[in-house]
């Protein structure tokens, strides 16, 4: 039995909340079900926010009634208060991803909080989400370098993600936002919490803006993390960080972690569906590194053997 890897994908949510071009409610809909049909099973498909902040997550509630219903369906939604936290927990999400940036003005920028404020914020969170037994999973953004600030130091990451479990929440995720850190940083982040709480407890979230992003993915692995957020294709870029690319592409996590010996359990042809969606949805062409790969094969009349 091959060892699983867990990967959540971001694509509808991460991916499309910075896309120009309007994403319709059928066209994220089709994306989801066919993301399904190639064996992803954990999505986040929404955020709860404000219509006027992200104009592209403003169909939250309608997407969330049409997602494919499974049981072994893991749905998360991005909330960025308690009023979306009351959001998603009113749409039948069990599981919500809050956000804490690493510094005042990221959280100024994005949440229109001071870092004070936000980890107060998503104390209260927390603690209304256990009382309604709905399980968290915070998000420490800007981990390794914060898109105004510069670069993060260890120890301050370090302090929020215990101070967010400490508060209650049963995951963390470690988000390289603007795609700005390397291996070393990964292992100097991970390793201590791995030690500390151990490695289920914890999410990667990767942008590959300068190509880094499966090296850490690689580096968190090898210290056992065995969960990670991608985009398909890639999509991405967030709308309050300033030169953020996209996610780490979902197609390259898969084969990576398939290469060398794990199950993630989904289908990269298959992805390629959602692909062509996704860029008629966005005009964009898409794909991470193994999509071109795989194309280059098919022009040349070669098989992708992987
Ligand atoms: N969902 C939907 N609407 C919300 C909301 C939520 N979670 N929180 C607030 N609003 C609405 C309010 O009802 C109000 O609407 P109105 O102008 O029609 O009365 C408006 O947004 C402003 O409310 P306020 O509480 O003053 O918020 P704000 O202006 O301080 O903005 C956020 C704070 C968090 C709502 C906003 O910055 C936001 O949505 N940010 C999202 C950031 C994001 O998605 N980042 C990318 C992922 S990390
Ligand atoms: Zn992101």
């Amino acid at each position: 039995m091959k060892e699983k890897i867990i990967i959540n994908e971001v694509g509808l949510r991460d991916g499309l909340q910075n896309q120009p071009q309007h994403v319709s409610t059928a066209d994220k809909a089709r994306m989801a079900e066919l993301l399904v049909a190639a064996g992803v099973k954990h999505l986040e498909p929404v955020s709860f926010v404000s219509p006027k902040a992200v104009p592209q997550m403003a169909d939250a509630a309608e997407l969330s009634q049409r997602l494919p219903q499974q049981d072994d369906l893991h749905y998360t939604a991005l909330i960025p208060n308690l009023r979306g936290y009351q959001l998603a927990r009113d749409n039948g999400y069990r599981t919500v991803a809050l956000v804490l940036s690493t510094t005042d003005t990221f959280n100024q920028r994005n949440l229109n909080m001071s870092l004070a404020q936000a980890i107060d914020s998503c104390r209260q969170i927390i603690a209304s989400a256990r009382a309604d037994g709905i399980a968290t999973r915070t998000y420490i953004s800007g981990a390794f370098a914060c898109p105004y600030d510069g670069a993060t130091a260890v120890d301050v990451t370090l302090n929020l993600a215990q101070q967010m479990i400490e508060a209650g929440s049963e995951e963390v995720a470690i988000a390289d936002t603007i795609g700005a850190g390397n291996p070393q940083q990964t292992k100097d982040i991970m390793a201590p919490l791995i030690q500390q709480y151990g490695a289920e407890r914890f999410f990667i979230h990767l942008h590959d803006t300068r190509g880094l992003a499966t090296a850490m993915a690689w580096a968190a692995c090898d210290l056992g993390i065995r969960k990670f957020d991608a985009s398909v294709g890639g999509l991405g870029g967030c709308p309050f960080a300033p030169g953020a690319t996209g996610n780490v592409a979902t197609e390259d996590l898969v084969y990576l972690f398939e290469s060398v010996g794990f199950d993630t359990g989904i289908d990269v042809q298959k992805l390629r569906d959602v692909i062509s969606v996704a860029e008629q949805a966005t005009g964009r062409q898409l794909g991470g590194r193994i999509i071109n790969w795989m194309k280059s094969q098919e022009e040349r009349g070669k098989p992708c053997l992987f």
